[in-house]
């Protein structure tokens, strides 16, 4: 099983800032997340909270739940936590972090993550194509 989790505001995907970050909303991310899944084989389990301790509780808990990766957009939290990056550092579980939009062409402040660097890599840009590339990396090279 792999886990998608999706950090705070991507609940409003659709109809947040449509220009950044498109017009599918979590349900249409979540539903071709779990069709790639079912293209390769495997079950995925896809997770919204916009709280930083339940992102935290679900990265301990992925491998007790059975979960041999994970697919990780954390939102806003990808910029300030370092309570999401000790997390990510303490679990064996591999994380591949996924952002909708190329963070790296917007504000300054979205150029650095603190968590990227305790994941195996991070996809940018690339829309809702980007968690199927993660979906794919994860069970295809890992
Ligand atoms: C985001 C990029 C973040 O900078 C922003 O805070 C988000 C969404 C993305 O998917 O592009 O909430 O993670």
């Amino acid at each position: 099983m792999i886990l998608v989790l999706n950090g705070p505001n991507l609940n409003l995907l659709g109809r947040r800032e449509p220009d950044v970050y498109g017009r599918a909303t979590l349900a249409d991310l979540e539903a071709a997340c779990v069709e790639t899944g079912r293209d390769l084989g495997v079950d995925v389990v896809c997770r919204q909270s916009n709280h930083e301790g339940q992102l935290i509780d679900w990265l301990h808990g992925a491998a007790d739940e059975g979960a041999t990766g994970i697919v990780l957009n954390p939102g806003g939290y990808t910029h300030t936590s370092v309570a999401l990056r000790d997390a990510i550092a303490g679990i064996d579980t591999p994380v591949v972090e996924v952002h909708l939009s190329n963070v790296h062409a917007r504000e300054g402040f979205r150029r650095r993550s603190l968590t990227a660097g305790v994941c195996v890599g991070s996809v940018a840009g690339l829309g809702v194509a980007g968690y199927g590339l993660a979906l794919r990396y994860l069970l295809q090279e890992l």
